[in-house]
């Protein structure tokens, strides 16, 4: 089965300038939180992702807490948050992050759903994202590659272990999307089956 594959959805427009100095000012520590309903407890920072949240609905209670931040001095990416909560209405969530060591190959939920990703910002002229089949983790490395035309990725969590290489001369930011429930693969049948065919030549098969 295919278990990742290049997906079309709107661009995330910024302008960098003003974007590094909102991330330098309001990217922390991810910070994992016990979740007590509607409320959470931050249990304590991780040191392997700082990141922002450039939406996040109200009441949303993630795993991680990062600081939502204002936009006010990113028009584009504003207009970009809207489209993408038009082609995606049940979103939760924008986060970016970025991580700051290896992250060897694991699942985010081990459920059977598609997670999406998009490289946000990366210089590496070599991939640093790649797969392994679950519970292999030390196995065969699948690293990716995108198309020229789109930068958004997406994955079977539980089909596919996720790792990343550390570059610290080439740190990468990642968007993750988040949805309140598992996010139906009915919903975005139609954006899948498109993608897999449009982008044949990039999808990893396990
Ligand atoms: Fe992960």
């Amino acid at each position: 089965m295919i278990v990742y594959s290049p997906i079309n959805l709107p661009n995330l427009e910024v302008n960098w300038d003003k974007f590094w100095d909102v991330w330098h000012t309001y990217s922390k520590p991810l910070v994992k939180v016990r979740n007590m309903g509607h409320s959470g407890v931050p249990v304590g920072p991780v040191d392997a992702w700082i990141g922002i949240d450039i939406f996040r609905r109200q009441f949303y209670m993630p795993g991680y807490f990062a600081p939502l931040v204002d936009l006010s001095t990113l028009p584009e990416l504003v207009q970009s948050v809207e489209n993408i909560k038009k082609a995606l209405p049940t979103i939760e969530c924008i986060r970016i992050i970025q991580s700051t060591e290896d992250i060897f190959s694991h699942t985010d939920d081990n459920l059977d759903e598609w997670k999406i990703r998009k490289m946000f910002h990366y210089t590496s002229e070599t991939s640093q994202w790649y797969f392994t089949k679950p519970e292999d983790r030390l196995g065969n490395r699948h690293y990716i590659s995108l198309p020229e035309t789109t930068s958004w990725f997406a994955y079977n969590d539980k089909h596919a272990w996720h790792g990343s290489d550390y570059d610290d001369k080439h740190p990468k930011l990642l968007v993750q999307l988040f949805f309140q429930e598992k996010l139906s693969t009915d919903l975005i049948a139609d954006l899948l089956e498109e993608s897999f065919k449009e982008h044949k030549d990039y999808v990893i098969e396990f």
